[in-house]
């Protein structure tokens, strides 16, 4: 795991937009895993400002909620939309998010797994992550071999995620999120994280043990996993003078 921590939420966000931007311009056509929620707004806004070429990128999201339609305001199709894809040149055909209205969801999920591989994997996937260290919507317990799938919300996602929406009894109960397999897939994985709450799990997923209790921790099997962090996120890591150091001396080809 390549650990990069960053003075501020800002500067976290723009590093993290700084590996997208270089895939995008060195591979024109790359394939996006793209995710949602309040972290990648900065983000997003960086690769808008940036005026890239989306013309040949193909994008899949992580997740959607089960039962919200794209016309949803909290739907992640909605949230997409309005927060980069309105904004860049991709073409509608090349963007994926699970359908969160499919009649037949395990067919809709093997078919998103489908796509997934027809357009030759994910080059580089965008993670944030959980209060519980979830990533796309895989909670605590999650297979870490699991595929695209429903998913049932923990009651902790849904009080975290329920800022969204009026109550939390209006946050929906299920989801479809790519599976953790389905994560370490793609050739590289960023995650971003910011702020003190994401702090107990970043803990987890980087110096805890690998388990199916903190999902993210799955990364340490990723031989290109990066996690960006603000100093919040990564205040109680043990070995972040060494992560630091690490980033200080990285060799000049490694710099992205
Ligand atoms: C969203 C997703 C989730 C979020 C996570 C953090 O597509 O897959 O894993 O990244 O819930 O959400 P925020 O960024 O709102 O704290």
């Amino acid at each position: 795991m390549d650990v990069i921590i960053t003075p501020t939420a800002e500067e976290a966000s723009l590093v993290a937009a700084r590996h997208f931007e270089v895939e995008i311009r060195q591979n024109p056509a790359a394939v996006l895993g793209l995710a949602t929620g309040s972290t990648p707004l900065r983000l997003y806004r960086a690769l808008i400002d940036a005026r890239l070429d989306w013309a040949r990128i193909r994008t899949f999201n992580l997740d959607e909620y089960l039962g919200l339609g794209p016309g949803h305001l909290q739907s992640y199709h909605h949230f997409m939309w309005e927060n980069l894809f309105n904004h860049v040149n991709i073409r509608r055909e090349n963007v994926s998010i699970p359908d969160g209205l499919a009649q037949n969801v395990s067919a809709s999920c093997s078919a998103y797994e489908g796509a997934i591989r027809a357009a030759g994997g994910i080059d580089v996937q965008l993670l944030g992550i959980g209060s519980d260290g979830h990533i796309g919507f895989n909670e605590p317990s999650s297979s870490l071999a699991s595929r695209t799938r429903i998913k049932t919300l923990t009651e902790k996602t849904r009080r975290d995620n329920a800022r969204f929406f009026g109550s939390i009894e209006e946050v929906p109960m299920h989801v479809i999120t790519m599976g953790i397999g389905t994560i370490l897939d793609a050739r590289k994985v960023v995650l971003l994280a910011t702020g003190e709450g994401k702090a107990d799990a970043v803990a987890g997923a980087v110096e805890g043990p690998l388990m199916a209790m903190n999902p993210a921790s799955a990364l340490q099997m990723h031989r290109r996993a990066v996690l960006v962090l603000d100093e919040a996120a990564a205040s109680r890591l043990r070995h972040a003078d060494y992560y630091r150091w690490v980033d200080a001396n990285r060799p000049e080809w490694q710099r992205v």
